[in-house]
Protein backbone atom coordinates (compact mmCIF):
# COMPACT_ATOMS: atom_id res chain seq x y z
CA UNK A 1 0.00 0.00 0.00
CA UNK A 2 1.13 3.37 -0.88
CA UNK A 3 1.37 6.00 1.83
CA UNK A 4 0.48 9.40 0.99
CA UNK A 5 3.64 11.58 1.26
CA UNK A 6 4.02 13.07 3.93
CA UNK A 7 2.84 16.53 4.48
CA UNK A 8 2.78 19.56 6.95
CA UNK A 9 -0.26 21.37 7.50
CA UNK A 10 0.01 25.20 8.30
CA UNK A 11 -2.44 27.49 9.63
CA UNK A 12 -4.19 29.42 6.92
CA UNK A 13 -4.11 33.03 7.70
CA UNK A 14 -4.68 36.58 5.71
CA UNK A 15 -4.48 34.72 2.73
CA UNK A 16 -1.17 32.88 3.78
CA UNK A 17 -0.05 29.56 4.64
CA UNK A 18 1.63 30.08 7.88
CA UNK A 19 3.53 28.58 10.89
CA UNK A 20 1.81 28.77 14.59
CA UNK A 21 3.13 30.70 16.90
CA UNK A 22 4.74 28.25 19.00
CA UNK A 23 6.30 26.74 16.01
CA UNK A 24 5.68 23.55 17.40
CA UNK A 25 3.94 20.39 15.30
CA UNK A 26 2.34 17.16 16.25
CA UNK A 27 2.69 14.01 14.04
CA UNK A 28 -0.42 12.87 12.26
CA UNK A 29 -0.63 9.06 12.04
CA UNK A 30 -3.02 6.66 9.81
CA UNK A 31 -5.16 4.70 12.18
CA UNK A 32 -5.11 1.65 10.07
CA UNK A 33 -1.51 1.49 11.51
CA UNK A 34 -0.71 3.96 13.94
CA UNK A 35 3.30 3.35 13.13
CA UNK A 36 2.79 5.55 9.96
CA UNK A 37 3.16 8.49 9.74
CA UNK A 38 1.39 11.08 7.24
CA UNK A 39 2.57 14.19 8.20
CA UNK A 40 2.27 16.69 11.18
CA UNK A 41 0.19 19.68 11.76
CA UNK A 42 1.37 22.95 13.62
CA UNK A 43 -0.29 23.63 17.11
CA UNK A 44 -1.22 26.71 17.43
CA UNK A 45 -2.30 28.65 20.88
CA UNK A 46 -4.46 31.49 21.37
CA UNK A 47 -2.55 34.37 19.79
CA UNK A 48 -2.84 32.44 16.55
CA UNK A 49 -6.64 32.73 16.84
CA UNK A 50 -6.69 36.54 17.58
CA UNK A 51 -4.36 36.67 14.39
CA UNK A 52 -6.99 34.72 12.54
CA UNK A 53 -9.85 36.94 14.06
CA UNK A 54 -7.91 40.35 13.35
CA UNK A 55 -7.61 39.12 9.37
CA UNK A 56 -10.92 37.86 9.19
CA UNK A 57 -12.11 41.44 10.55
CA UNK A 58 -9.90 43.28 8.14
CA UNK A 59 -11.67 41.13 5.08
CA UNK A 60 -14.84 41.36 6.46
CA UNK A 61 -16.16 44.99 5.21
CA UNK A 62 -15.32 44.19 1.50
CA UNK A 63 -16.38 40.34 1.55
CA UNK A 64 -20.15 41.63 2.51
CA UNK A 65 -20.20 44.65 -0.33
CA UNK A 66 -19.53 41.75 -3.21
CA UNK A 67 -22.42 41.29 -4.19
CA UNK A 68 -24.45 37.46 -3.27
CA UNK A 69 -24.51 36.16 -6.74
CA UNK A 70 -20.70 36.37 -7.08
CA UNK A 71 -19.93 35.22 -3.43
CA UNK A 72 -22.37 32.30 -4.66
CA UNK A 73 -19.95 32.10 -7.79
CA UNK A 74 -16.94 31.85 -5.89
CA UNK A 75 -17.90 28.85 -3.74
CA UNK A 76 -19.36 27.23 -6.72
CA UNK A 77 -15.69 26.88 -8.06
CA UNK A 78 -14.44 25.70 -4.58
CA UNK A 79 -17.26 22.99 -5.43
CA UNK A 80 -15.90 22.26 -8.66
CA UNK A 81 -12.11 21.86 -7.65
CA UNK A 82 -13.49 19.30 -4.72
CA UNK A 83 -14.97 17.46 -6.96
CA UNK A 84 -12.18 17.60 -9.74
CA UNK A 85 -9.81 16.28 -6.47
CA UNK A 86 -12.11 13.98 -5.41
CA UNK A 87 -10.14 10.70 -5.26
CA UNK A 88 -7.00 12.33 -4.03
CA UNK A 89 -9.39 14.03 -1.53
CA UNK A 90 -10.79 10.83 -0.52
CA UNK A 91 -7.81 8.89 -0.46
CA UNK A 92 -6.24 11.22 2.01
CA UNK A 93 -9.61 11.03 4.01
CA UNK A 94 -9.42 7.05 3.87
CA UNK A 95 -5.89 7.77 5.46
CA UNK A 96 -6.38 9.85 8.22
CA UNK A 97 -9.62 9.32 9.51
CA UNK A 98 -9.63 5.17 8.69
CA UNK A 99 -12.99 5.13 6.89
CA UNK A 100 -12.67 3.06 4.04
CA UNK A 101 -12.41 4.80 0.38
CA UNK A 102 -16.05 4.13 -0.71
CA UNK A 103 -16.96 5.62 2.18
CA UNK A 104 -14.23 8.41 1.68
CA UNK A 105 -15.90 9.40 -1.59
CA UNK A 106 -19.05 9.29 -0.91
CA UNK A 107 -18.08 12.17 1.57
CA UNK A 108 -16.75 14.24 -1.11
CA UNK A 109 -19.60 13.65 -2.92
CA UNK A 110 -21.79 15.02 0.07
CA UNK A 111 -19.01 18.00 0.69
CA UNK A 112 -19.63 18.97 -3.19
CA UNK A 113 -23.15 18.87 -2.78
CA UNK A 114 -23.46 21.21 -0.20
CA UNK A 115 -21.15 23.35 -1.22
CA UNK A 116 -22.89 23.94 -4.69
CA UNK A 117 -26.44 23.81 -2.73
CA UNK A 118 -24.78 26.87 -1.06
CA UNK A 119 -23.52 28.38 -3.55
CA UNK A 120 -26.93 28.64 -5.29
CA UNK A 121 -28.30 30.34 -2.54
CA UNK A 122 -26.15 33.47 -3.43
CA UNK A 123 -28.75 34.03 -6.04
CA UNK A 124 -31.82 33.27 -3.64
CA UNK A 125 -30.69 35.68 -0.49
CA UNK A 126 -34.57 36.85 -0.85
CA UNK A 127 -36.10 39.05 1.90
CA UNK A 128 -39.73 39.56 1.41
CA UNK A 129 -41.76 42.38 1.21
CA UNK A 130 -44.71 43.01 4.06
CA UNK A 131 -47.94 45.12 3.59
CA UNK A 132 -48.36 48.06 6.04
CA UNK A 133 -50.88 49.29 7.95
CA UNK A 134 -50.09 52.88 7.07
CA UNK A 135 -50.28 54.50 3.57
CA UNK A 136 -47.30 55.30 1.58
CA UNK A 137 -45.57 53.01 3.52
CA UNK A 138 -43.11 49.87 2.05
CA UNK A 139 -41.50 47.51 4.17
CA UNK A 140 -38.92 45.12 2.99
CA UNK A 141 -36.52 42.58 4.78
CA UNK A 142 -32.51 41.59 3.77
CA UNK A 143 -30.83 39.49 4.81
CA UNK A 144 -27.57 40.87 6.18
CA UNK A 145 -24.36 38.88 7.36
CA UNK A 146 -23.34 38.31 10.99
CA UNK A 147 -19.48 39.29 10.55
CA UNK A 148 -16.71 37.45 11.84
CA UNK A 149 -18.30 33.68 12.41
CA UNK A 150 -16.12 30.55 13.44
CA UNK A 151 -16.70 27.01 12.41
CA UNK A 152 -15.41 24.58 14.86
CA UNK A 153 -15.62 20.95 13.14
CA UNK A 154 -15.12 17.15 14.29
CA UNK A 155 -12.79 14.52 12.72
CA UNK A 156 -15.34 12.15 11.89
CA UNK A 157 -16.43 14.08 8.54
CA UNK A 158 -13.38 15.85 7.90
CA UNK A 159 -14.38 16.86 4.45
CA UNK A 160 -18.10 17.07 4.61
CA UNK A 161 -18.78 18.74 7.87
CA UNK A 162 -15.97 22.28 7.33
CA UNK A 163 -17.79 22.44 3.46
CA UNK A 164 -21.27 22.30 5.29
CA UNK A 165 -20.69 25.09 7.44
CA UNK A 166 -17.97 27.07 5.55
CA UNK A 167 -19.82 27.32 2.20
CA UNK A 168 -23.19 28.96 3.59
CA UNK A 169 -21.09 31.28 6.35
CA UNK A 170 -19.00 32.41 3.05
CA UNK A 171 -21.64 32.47 0.67
CA UNK A 172 -24.05 34.82 2.95
CA UNK A 173 -21.29 37.01 3.74
CA UNK A 174 -19.02 36.09 6.48
CA UNK A 175 -15.55 36.11 7.15
CA UNK A 176 -14.79 32.77 8.35
CA UNK A 177 -12.22 31.49 11.40
CA UNK A 178 -11.89 27.40 10.73
CA UNK A 179 -10.96 25.55 14.17
CA UNK A 180 -11.02 21.90 12.72
CA UNK A 181 -10.16 18.76 14.49
CA UNK A 182 -6.83 17.77 16.14
CA UNK A 183 -6.88 14.56 14.33
CA UNK A 184 -7.78 15.42 10.58
CA UNK A 185 -5.61 19.02 10.40
CA UNK A 186 -5.08 17.32 6.37
CA UNK A 187 -8.33 17.06 5.27
CA UNK A 188 -8.99 20.28 6.63
CA UNK A 189 -6.09 22.28 5.07
CA UNK A 190 -7.33 20.49 1.53
CA UNK A 191 -10.71 21.70 1.88
CA UNK A 192 -9.44 25.16 2.43
CA UNK A 193 -6.82 24.46 -0.51
CA UNK A 194 -10.37 24.22 -2.30
CA UNK A 195 -11.92 27.48 -1.27
CA UNK A 196 -8.33 29.70 -1.86
CA UNK A 197 -7.74 28.15 -5.53
CA UNK A 198 -11.47 29.28 -5.99
CA UNK A 199 -10.63 32.94 -5.54
CA UNK A 200 -11.93 33.58 -2.08
CA UNK A 201 -10.11 36.92 -1.05
CA UNK A 202 -7.18 36.84 1.37
CA UNK A 203 -8.43 37.14 4.83
CA UNK A 204 -12.15 36.17 4.32
CA UNK A 205 -11.59 32.30 5.02
CA UNK A 206 -8.89 31.43 7.92
CA UNK A 207 -7.92 28.00 9.75
CA UNK A 208 -6.29 27.83 12.45
CA UNK A 209 -4.59 23.92 14.18
CA UNK A 210 -4.33 23.20 17.52
CA UNK A 211 -6.02 21.79 20.53
CA UNK A 212 -9.82 22.21 20.68
CA UNK A 213 -10.08 23.13 24.37
CA UNK A 214 -7.82 26.59 24.24
CA UNK A 215 -8.72 27.59 20.54
CA UNK A 216 -12.43 27.82 21.24
CA UNK A 217 -12.04 29.25 24.39
CA UNK A 218 -10.11 31.65 22.99
CA UNK A 219 -12.30 31.96 19.66
CA UNK A 220 -15.45 32.00 22.07
CA UNK A 221 -14.22 35.04 24.47
CA UNK A 222 -13.16 36.89 21.35
CA UNK A 223 -16.04 39.50 20.96
CA UNK A 224 -15.36 40.42 17.33
CA UNK A 225 -16.82 36.73 17.02
CA UNK A 226 -20.34 36.97 16.19
CA UNK A 227 -21.59 33.53 15.35
CA UNK A 228 -20.06 29.87 16.41
CA UNK A 229 -21.58 26.63 14.51
CA UNK A 230 -20.02 23.66 15.94
CA UNK A 231 -20.11 19.98 15.60
CA UNK A 232 -18.86 17.79 18.47
CA UNK A 233 -19.93 16.20 21.91
CA UNK A 234 -22.61 17.22 24.02
CA UNK A 235 -20.48 18.17 27.21
CA UNK A 236 -18.09 20.61 24.87
CA UNK A 237 -21.29 22.11 23.30
CA UNK A 238 -22.89 22.77 26.68
CA UNK A 239 -19.13 24.22 27.96
CA UNK A 240 -19.73 26.40 24.86
CA UNK A 241 -23.01 27.48 24.94
CA UNK A 242 -22.60 28.69 28.42
CA UNK A 243 -19.70 30.81 27.67
CA UNK A 244 -20.70 32.31 24.23
CA UNK A 245 -24.20 33.06 26.47
CA UNK A 246 -21.98 35.52 28.50
CA UNK A 247 -21.45 37.83 25.81
CA UNK A 248 -24.90 37.02 23.53
CA UNK A 249 -22.97 34.90 20.88
CA UNK A 250 -25.03 33.05 18.54
CA UNK A 251 -24.28 29.40 18.68
CA UNK A 252 -25.76 26.60 16.48
CA UNK A 253 -24.46 23.16 18.25
CA UNK A 254 -24.99 19.69 16.21
CA UNK A 255 -24.30 17.14 18.83
CA UNK A 256 -24.51 13.50 19.52
CA UNK A 257 -27.14 11.09 18.90
CA UNK A 258 -28.45 7.24 20.44
CA UNK A 259 -30.33 6.70 17.50
CA UNK A 260 -32.64 3.84 17.05
CA UNK A 261 -34.55 1.87 14.35
CA UNK A 262 -37.76 0.20 15.61
CA UNK A 263 -38.84 -3.02 13.75
CA UNK A 264 -42.19 -3.37 13.89
CA UNK A 265 -43.97 -7.16 13.03
CA UNK A 266 -44.69 -6.38 9.76
CA UNK A 267 -41.11 -5.12 8.69
CA UNK A 268 -39.25 -6.27 6.25
CA UNK A 269 -36.91 -8.04 8.10
CA UNK A 270 -34.07 -8.14 5.26
CA UNK A 271 -34.30 -4.62 5.05
CA UNK A 272 -34.64 -3.93 8.39
CA UNK A 273 -31.25 -5.81 9.03
CA UNK A 274 -29.57 -4.08 6.54
CA UNK A 275 -30.22 -1.09 7.69
CA UNK A 276 -29.40 -1.47 11.27
CA UNK A 277 -25.86 -3.45 10.18
CA UNK A 278 -25.06 -0.25 7.76
CA UNK A 279 -25.83 2.37 10.24
CA UNK A 280 -24.45 0.66 13.01
CA UNK A 281 -21.44 -0.70 11.55
CA UNK A 282 -20.79 2.41 8.60
CA UNK A 283 -17.85 5.00 8.79
CA UNK A 284 -17.39 2.13 11.77
CA UNK A 285 -20.13 4.03 14.00
CA UNK A 286 -18.23 6.93 14.04
CA UNK A 287 -21.23 9.33 13.37
CA UNK A 288 -23.51 11.14 15.40
CA UNK A 289 -26.22 9.47 13.26
CA UNK A 290 -25.18 5.98 13.62
CA UNK A 291 -27.51 3.46 14.64
CA UNK A 292 -26.92 2.14 18.14
CA UNK A 293 -30.57 0.59 19.28
CA UNK A 294 -32.75 -1.47 17.30
CA UNK A 295 -35.76 -1.36 19.32
CA UNK A 296 -37.40 -4.89 17.83
CA UNK A 297 -41.30 -6.14 18.72
CA UNK A 298 -40.59 -9.43 20.23
CA UNK A 299 -42.30 -11.97 17.50
CA UNK A 300 -39.31 -10.77 15.16
CA UNK A 301 -36.58 -10.92 17.97
CA UNK A 302 -34.97 -14.11 17.39
CA UNK A 303 -34.93 -14.16 13.46
CA UNK A 304 -34.03 -10.27 13.42
CA UNK A 305 -31.15 -11.07 15.76
CA UNK A 306 -30.60 -13.64 13.67
CA UNK A 307 -30.00 -11.83 10.44
CA UNK A 308 -28.19 -9.34 12.25
CA UNK A 309 -25.46 -11.52 13.41
CA UNK A 310 -25.08 -12.90 9.92
CA UNK A 311 -24.69 -9.40 8.34
CA UNK A 312 -22.27 -8.31 11.21
CA UNK A 313 -19.95 -11.02 9.69
CA UNK A 314 -19.82 -9.95 6.20
CA UNK A 315 -18.28 -6.19 7.48
CA UNK A 316 -14.58 -7.38 7.25
CA UNK A 317 -12.24 -5.05 9.00
CA UNK A 318 -9.32 -3.58 8.02
CA UNK A 319 -6.95 -1.02 5.95
CA UNK A 320 -9.28 1.35 4.49
CA UNK A 321 -7.60 1.63 1.27
CA UNK A 322 -7.70 -2.31 0.77
CA UNK A 323 -10.70 -3.40 -1.68
CA UNK A 324 -13.26 -5.72 0.30
CA UNK A 325 -12.48 -3.86 3.67
CA UNK A 326 -15.90 -2.58 4.61
CA UNK A 327 -15.03 -1.53 8.32
CA UNK A 328 -12.08 1.13 8.80
CA UNK A 329 -10.40 1.51 12.38
CA UNK A 330 -11.25 3.90 14.95
CA UNK A 331 -9.80 7.11 15.09
CA UNK A 332 -7.52 6.82 17.63
CA UNK A 333 -6.09 5.31 20.92
CA UNK A 334 -8.22 7.34 23.15
CA UNK A 335 -11.57 6.48 21.41
CA UNK A 336 -10.69 2.74 21.33
CA UNK A 337 -10.11 2.99 24.88
CA UNK A 338 -13.56 4.64 25.06
CA UNK A 339 -15.26 2.32 23.01
CA UNK A 340 -13.66 -0.62 24.89
CA UNK A 341 -14.85 0.76 28.32
CA UNK A 342 -18.31 0.92 26.73
CA UNK A 343 -18.21 -2.85 25.31
CA UNK A 344 -16.88 -4.18 29.21
CA UNK A 345 -19.89 -1.84 30.50
CA UNK A 346 -22.66 -3.54 28.47
CA UNK A 347 -21.25 -6.80 29.14
CA UNK A 348 -20.82 -6.06 33.25
CA UNK A 349 -24.78 -4.52 33.37
CA UNK A 350 -25.84 -8.17 32.13
CA UNK A 351 -26.17 -7.50 27.78
CA UNK A 352 -25.90 -10.88 26.06
CA UNK A 353 -22.91 -10.73 23.65
CA UNK A 354 -23.85 -12.03 20.43
CA UNK A 355 -20.94 -10.73 18.57
CA UNK A 356 -18.37 -9.31 20.60
CA UNK A 357 -15.91 -7.48 18.09
CA UNK A 358 -13.35 -5.64 21.19
CA UNK A 359 -10.44 -7.89 20.58
CA UNK A 360 -9.26 -7.98 16.74
CA UNK A 361 -9.86 -11.24 15.45
CA UNK A 362 -6.42 -10.94 13.03
CA UNK A 363 -2.72 -10.24 14.03
CA UNK A 364 -2.73 -7.87 11.44
CA UNK A 365 -5.36 -5.36 12.48
CA UNK A 366 -3.47 -4.73 15.92
CA UNK A 367 -1.23 -2.23 14.05
CA UNK A 368 -4.16 -0.22 14.23
CA UNK A 369 -7.23 0.53 15.99
CA UNK A 370 -9.76 -2.04 15.34
CA UNK A 371 -12.84 -2.82 16.89
CA UNK A 372 -15.11 -5.53 14.76
CA UNK A 373 -18.95 -5.10 14.87
CA UNK A 374 -20.35 -6.04 18.37
CA UNK A 375 -23.98 -6.77 18.97
CA UNK A 376 -25.73 -6.57 21.94
CA UNK A 377 -29.48 -8.67 22.52
CA UNK A 378 -31.46 -8.95 25.83
CA UNK A 379 -30.55 -4.94 26.55
CA UNK A 380 -32.89 -2.83 29.46
CA UNK A 381 -33.19 1.17 28.30
CA UNK A 382 -31.49 1.70 31.38
CA UNK A 383 -27.96 0.05 30.93
CA UNK A 384 -25.60 2.47 29.59
CA UNK A 385 -24.77 0.92 26.30
CA UNK A 386 -28.82 1.82 25.26
CA UNK A 387 -28.30 5.23 27.12
CA UNK A 388 -25.01 6.54 25.91
CA UNK A 389 -23.28 7.47 22.80
CA UNK A 390 -20.84 4.34 22.30
CA UNK A 391 -18.96 5.95 18.72
CA UNK A 392 -18.18 2.81 17.64
CA UNK A 393 -19.62 -0.22 15.79
CA UNK A 394 -21.78 -1.43 18.41
CA UNK A 395 -25.39 -1.72 18.10
CA UNK A 396 -27.92 -2.66 21.02
CA UNK A 397 -31.04 -4.86 20.07
CA UNK A 398 -34.19 -3.92 23.03
CA UNK A 399 -37.22 -5.95 22.88
CA UNK A 400 -40.51 -4.64 22.66
CA UNK A 401 -44.42 -5.58 23.38
CA UNK A 402 -45.74 -3.23 21.07
CA UNK A 403 -45.51 0.17 19.09
CA UNK A 404 -46.07 2.12 22.62
CA UNK A 405 -44.02 0.04 24.18
CA UNK A 406 -41.49 0.58 21.18
CA UNK A 407 -41.72 3.82 20.79
CA UNK A 408 -41.19 5.06 24.52
CA UNK A 409 -37.96 3.24 24.56
CA UNK A 410 -36.66 4.93 21.47
CA UNK A 411 -37.87 8.19 23.13
CA UNK A 412 -36.29 7.42 26.35
CA UNK A 413 -33.13 9.17 25.81
CA UNK A 414 -31.76 12.01 26.32
CA UNK A 415 -30.58 12.62 22.83
CA UNK A 416 -33.10 13.35 19.61
CA UNK A 417 -31.00 13.45 16.47
CA UNK A 418 -32.31 10.29 14.07
CA UNK A 419 -34.77 7.55 14.26
CA UNK A 420 -36.31 5.16 12.06
CA UNK A 421 -39.13 2.60 11.49
CA UNK A 422 -39.53 -0.01 9.54
CA UNK A 423 -43.25 -0.89 9.07
CA UNK A 424 -45.67 -1.45 6.06
CA UNK A 425 -48.24 0.33 7.81
CA UNK A 426 -48.97 3.89 6.78
CA UNK A 427 -50.70 4.50 10.40
CA UNK A 428 -47.84 3.47 12.41
CA UNK A 429 -45.66 5.30 9.98
CA UNK A 430 -47.66 8.43 10.69
CA UNK A 431 -48.42 7.82 14.16
CA UNK A 432 -44.04 7.54 14.78
CA UNK A 433 -43.51 10.47 12.76
CA UNK A 434 -45.81 12.51 15.16
CA UNK A 435 -44.27 11.27 18.39
CA UNK A 436 -40.94 10.23 17.82
CA UNK A 437 -38.61 12.95 19.64
CA UNK A 438 -36.08 13.45 17.11
CA UNK A 439 -35.13 16.39 14.75
CA UNK A 440 -34.39 13.42 11.29
CA UNK A 441 -37.35 10.89 11.39
CA UNK A 442 -36.93 7.81 8.88
CA UNK A 443 -39.66 5.55 7.32
CA UNK A 444 -38.17 2.30 6.01
CA UNK A 445 -34.83 4.52 5.39
CA UNK A 446 -31.46 3.93 7.66
CA UNK A 447 -30.74 6.51 10.29
CA UNK A 448 -27.56 7.54 8.89
CA UNK A 449 -26.57 10.05 5.81
CA UNK A 450 -28.74 13.66 4.78
CA UNK A 451 -29.55 15.39 1.48
CA UNK A 452 -27.47 18.67 0.88
CA UNK A 453 -30.73 20.78 0.73
CA UNK A 454 -32.87 19.12 3.43
CA UNK A 455 -31.91 20.90 6.99
CA UNK A 456 -29.97 18.34 9.35
CA UNK A 457 -30.13 18.49 12.80
CA UNK A 458 -31.38 17.11 16.68
CA UNK A 459 -33.43 18.02 19.09
CA UNK A 460 -33.30 17.42 23.09
CA UNK A 461 -29.27 16.75 23.75
CA UNK A 462 -28.62 16.30 20.16
CA UNK A 463 -28.67 20.00 18.79
CA UNK A 464 -29.49 24.05 19.81
CA UNK A 465 -30.20 26.50 17.06
CA UNK A 466 -30.63 26.54 13.60
CA UNK A 467 -30.40 23.36 11.70
CA UNK A 468 -27.60 23.16 9.02
CA UNK A 469 -27.37 22.19 5.55
CA UNK A 470 -30.64 23.19 3.42
CA UNK A 471 -31.69 26.56 3.25
CA UNK A 472 -31.57 26.48 7.02
CA UNK A 473 -28.21 27.04 7.29
CA UNK A 474 -28.87 30.31 6.08
CA UNK A 475 -30.37 31.00 8.71
CA UNK A 476 -27.98 30.52 11.13
CA UNK A 477 -24.81 32.60 8.93
CA UNK A 478 -27.35 35.54 8.61
CA UNK A 479 -29.92 37.95 10.73
CA UNK A 480 -32.72 40.13 9.13
CA UNK A 481 -32.93 43.27 9.07
CA UNK A 482 -36.53 45.24 8.42
CA UNK A 483 -36.60 48.51 6.26
CA UNK A 484 -39.86 51.09 6.71
CA UNK A 485 -39.91 53.82 4.06
CA UNK A 486 -42.49 56.55 4.19
CA UNK A 487 -42.93 57.71 0.17
C1 LIG B 1 -24.18 11.35 8.40
O1 LIG B 1 -24.80 10.64 9.14
O2 LIG B 1 -23.99 10.98 7.25
O3 LIG B 1 -20.91 14.47 13.30
C2 LIG B 1 -23.64 12.69 8.77
C3 LIG B 1 -21.72 13.77 12.70
C4 LIG B 1 -22.88 14.43 12.01
C5 LIG B 1 -22.87 14.20 10.55
C6 LIG B 1 -23.40 12.85 10.21
N1 LIG B 1 -22.88 15.85 12.31
O4 LIG B 1 -21.58 12.57 12.66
Amino acid sequence: MKAVATQSALNYIGGAWVESTSREHVRDVNPARSSESLGDATVSGPEDVVRAIDAATVAYPEWRRTPAPQRGDMVRKAADLMELRRVELGRLLTQEEGKTLPESLAEVDRAVANVRFAAGQGSRLNGETIPSTQRGTFIYTVRDPLGVVACITPWNFPVAIPAWKIAPALVAGNAVVFKPATLTPLCAAQVVQCFVDAGVPEGVLNMVLGPGDALSRAIVDDERVKAISFTGSNAVGRRLYAQAAKRLCKVQLEMGGKNAVIVMEDADLEKAAESVAGGAFGATGQRCTATSRAVVIRSRLVDFTELLAAKADTWRAGDGLTDGVRLGPIVDDTQLRKVRDRIEAGKREGARVVRDGSAPSKPDLRAGYFVEPTIFADVDSDMSVAQEEIFGPVVSILPANDFESALAVANSVGYGLSTSIYTRDLSTAFRYAEESEAGMLHVNIPTVGGEAQVPFGGVKDSGLGDRECGTAAFDFFTEQRVVYVGY
